[in-house]
């Protein structure tokens, strides 16, 4: 499979770093195409875990990894990633896009600005400056990484801004300037054209890994909006904003939990509050990558997974996190809201208000070490009856095959089905 889109099917933090890892095992190329250093990928390689940002986690696989121009590009974040995965790993090699837009820390102090003027109604942003660096790229006033490579354009685009945002701007100017002049010189060696690197990759029979962020439900035209982030999370995205036709993704995988976690306000039909959510919580060391922020916790959506699976054109599911579900007596999912037919609802206001219907089902004994070992060794067949059943809803409700099952954090804790 040569181009692998790895998706978000949910609210983010699926998992789609583990799984966009395992599945460029032996592939030559991962790219990020979409979001920014609000996404936070972790990684599990025997006892090392890393948290990326910036950078796919599916380098460790490949160790050639791109950025494309669809990416919110933080130079800051991208170096701290690279040392940290160069320290693990020795030379990785890493091309960008000079189109890719860049934070600065004028988009961080307005993204707190915005939120702040929110109030009562705040998103509840990662405050990683994405939302303003949105409004600079689409109101044709952003900085790209080869503006600031050229000295006359960055001057002309930072005087706009300071006649826009004022003393936001004024009061570290010269610092802030330094700062980003002397990343994106950096950065110069690293400036490459991402789209022929991926066409020659997929050309020679190499397959690449355009690896997501966020999820479908934070996309800006499909998700919750407006508690979304603001770029496109959604299969197409992955050709967009990596600079290649869509006859280039080959398949699409999602990535699901065997529940929903959501970080960050909004509406969550199926949120759990109590002792079940705490426990997943803990089991699963729910809090975010990027912020630290306790993730809410819910049971697997249906309808929401159904919509996402259409949006996406899913080949296949990569369903995450089957161990932290383990050891539940009872596990539930949601089939449908009540009275809702058709459309996913299109507005938050409708979304607050549907009511799950559930259906229950028996749980599954823990799935510690042990477990692990003799399921990587006898794959699927030996998972318990119960988490199978599970697995097997999932299939008939979506229409989609679940073909990978997490069973641990870990690259390697996978059952191919
Ligand atoms: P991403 O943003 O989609 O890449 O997901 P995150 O890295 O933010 O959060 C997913 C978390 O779940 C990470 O800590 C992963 O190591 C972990 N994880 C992924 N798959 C599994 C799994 O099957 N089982 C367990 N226990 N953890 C998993
Ligand atoms: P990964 O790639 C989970 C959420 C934020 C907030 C909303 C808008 O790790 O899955 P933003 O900073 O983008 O303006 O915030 O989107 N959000 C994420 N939630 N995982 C992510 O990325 C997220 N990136 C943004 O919590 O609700
Ligand atoms: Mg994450």
């Amino acid at each position: 499979m040569p181009g692998v889109a790895v998706i978000g099917l949910q609210w983010g933090d699926e998992g789609k770093g583990k799984a966009s890892a395992y599945l460029a095992r032996g592939a030559s190329l991962a790219v990020r195409f979409n979001g920014g250093a609000n996404a936070g990928h972790t990684v599990t390689l025997d006892d090392r875990s890393l948290s990326l940002h910036m950078l796919p986690a599916a380098s460790v696989s490949t160790r050639k990894a791109a950025i494309g121009p669809g990416v919110y590009l933080d130079l800051e974040e991208l170096f701290r990633d690279l040392e940290r995965l160069e320290k693990v790993l020795g030379r990785v090699e890493v091309t960008i896009s000079p189109r890719a837009h860049l934070v600065t820390p004028l988009q961080k102090k307005l993204d707190a600005k915005l939120e702040e003027a929110r109030g009562g109604a705040a998103i509840g942003t990662t405050m990683r400056g994405i939302g303003p660096t949105a409004i600079h790229k689409y109101g044709r006033l952003g900085l790209r990484l080869c503006d600031v490579l050229e000295p006359e354009l960055l001057s002309s685009i930072l005087d706009v801004w300071a006649r826009l945002w004022g003393d936001l701007v004024k009061v570290e100017e010269e610092d802030v300037l330094a700062v980003i002049r002397g990343l994106a010189e950096r950065a110069r060696p690293l400036v490459g054209d991402v789209s022929k690197l991926i066409r020659a990759q997929l050309e020679t029979g190499g397959t690449v890994v355009f690896e997501g962020a966020q999820g479908t439900m934070l996309d800006i035209d499909y998700g919750t909006y407006p508690f979304v982030t603001s770029s496109h999370t959604v299969s197409p995205a992955a050709a967009l904003g990596s600079g290649v036709g869509l006859r280039s993704i080959d398949r699409v995988i999602g990535v699901s939990k065997a529940y929903t976690t959501r970080v960050g306000s909004g509406p969550f039909p199926t949120e759990l509050k109590g002792e079940v959510a705490d426990a997943l919580r803990e089991r699963g060391g729910e809090y975010g990558a990027t912020t630290g922020r306790p993730r809410r916790i819910g049971w697997l959506d249906l309808p929401q997974l159904r919509y996402a699976c259409q949006l996406n054109d899913v080949d296949a599911i990569f369903l995450t996190r089957i161990d932290t579900l383990s050891g539940q007596s009872r596990v539930s999912i949601c089939k449908d809201y009540e009275g809702v037919e058709g459309f996913y609802p299109e507005t938050v206001q409708r979304l607050w208000k549907v009511r799950p219907r559930f259906v229950e089902l028996e749980g599954w004994p823990l799935i510690e070490e042990d477990e692990r070992r003799v399921l990587r060794r006898e794959g699927y067949g030996a998972l318990h009856g119960n988490a199978r059943r599970f697995v097997e809803l999932i299939e008939d409700e979506l229409g989609a095959p679940v073909k990978y099952i997490g069973i641990g954090p870990r690259v390697d804790d996978v059952i191919e089905k």
